[in-house]
């Protein structure tokens, strides 16, 4: 119920101006976003690095319906890109297509993104298209599709254990060694498309992960639960599949002491490290996956508040 408030509220507006404009949201962000500036990114990217994690950087930005918005978006990833390369971090970029103009033309989304890719398959880079809604799950595999019989290969997908289709994308996905992330789902999706159970998540969760620790082209077990950890642990020992033909993916602020363990274990583990002024929807889905979290929130606004001296601390 209140996950559902959340990701709704992280659609609003109104929602979006009040706290953007709330003292303390800043700070609170800074939590889960590495800061607004390219900067900020690659300081954070430069640190994960030193603790022997790789990083995918993200520019925050979704649903943008105008063109000239959507150009300067993957202007800012052509710009990153060099800078990632030049200061010799381990990593590589994600993005989601609403921010390349999913929503604007296809035409205009595919010249786009062609940009970026173009850019980075100069680096041997990856470029992943995070996956969003339910809406844009078969456009966004379409799309992809597209770009893979032009003969781009720099590219990855994500699948979310929640909806229903994913395990017959991931067996096609993985017939094409498609480098693929998975992770549970963010979003509010009808019992038709996606389950609606933890449990169910859950099992699915583990029955992607195994057919993409066994058949896939290295992919990124994305995420914090442990008991989903544990079973991929379980299963590459069971199946002798070698620790570097897959890693681990956690979200930037997120379970770092998990991340550690991970690396101290010798698992490759890469950290998802968003930057940008557009933090506000990011960050209600951080809240949604996890109400407590909430808590930083008000601790922060009150912290910052002019009436701190008086509330209880
Ligand atoms: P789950 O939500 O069941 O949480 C398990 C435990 O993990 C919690 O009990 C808590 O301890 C910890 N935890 C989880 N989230 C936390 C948080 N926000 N703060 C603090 N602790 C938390 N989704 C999507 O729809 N499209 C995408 O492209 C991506 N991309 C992506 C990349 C990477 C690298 C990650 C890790 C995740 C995504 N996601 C995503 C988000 C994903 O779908 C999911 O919403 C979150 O990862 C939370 O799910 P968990 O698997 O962590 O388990």
């Amino acid at each position: 119920m209140l996950r559902d408030a959340l990701i709704y509220l992280s659609q609003s507006r109104t929602a979006r101006r009040l706290v953007r404009s709330a003292p303390g949201a800043r700070t609170m962000a800074r939590r889960f976003v590495a800061g607004e500036t390219l900067d900020d990114g690659i300081k954070a990217c430069r640190e994960i690095n030193r603790l022997g994690m790789s990083v995918t950087l993200d520019y925050l930005g979704e649903s943008v319906s105008n063109r000239e918005e959507a150009i300067k978006a993957a202007d800012v990833y052509i710009g990153l890109i060099d800078r990632l390369v030049l200061e010799g971090i381990n990593g590589n970029v994600s993005m989601k297509l609403t921010q390349m103009g999913q929503n604007i033309d296809e035409t205009f989304l595919r010249a786009n993104v062609k940009r970026v890719l173009d850019k980075a398959r100069q680096h041997d880079m990856l470029v992943r298209f995070d996956m969003e809604d339910s809406a844009h799950t078969q456009p966004t595999l379409d799309f992809f599709r597209g770009l893979w019989a032009e003969g781009y290969r720099n590219m990855g997908v994500v699948m979310q254990a929640y909806m229903r289709r994913s395990q017959g994308d991931i067996e096609q996905l993985n017939a094409d060694k498609v480098r693929v992330r998975l992770c549970k789902g963010a979003y509010v999706e009808p019992p038709a498309v996606a389950y609606q159970d933890k449990s169910e998540v859950d099992d699915n969760f583990v029955r992607l992960a195994q057919l993409l620790m066994e058949h896939g082209n290295y992919p990124g077990i994305a995420t914090h639960d442990p008991a989903m950890i544990q079973a991929a642990r379980r299963f590459a020992k069971e199946r002798q599949i070698d620790v570097a033909r897959f890693e681990f993916q956690m979200l930037y602020g997120v379970r770092r002491d998990l991340q550690q363990m991970l690396v101290k274990e010798g698992y490759n583990m890469r950290v998802y490290v968003p930057f940008g002024e557009a933090w506000y929807p990011y960050l209600m889905r951080r809240m949604a996956e996890r109400p407590a979290n909430m808590f930083f929130i008000v601790k922060a606004v009150v912290r910052e508040s002019p009436l701190r001296h008086i509330l209880p601390s």
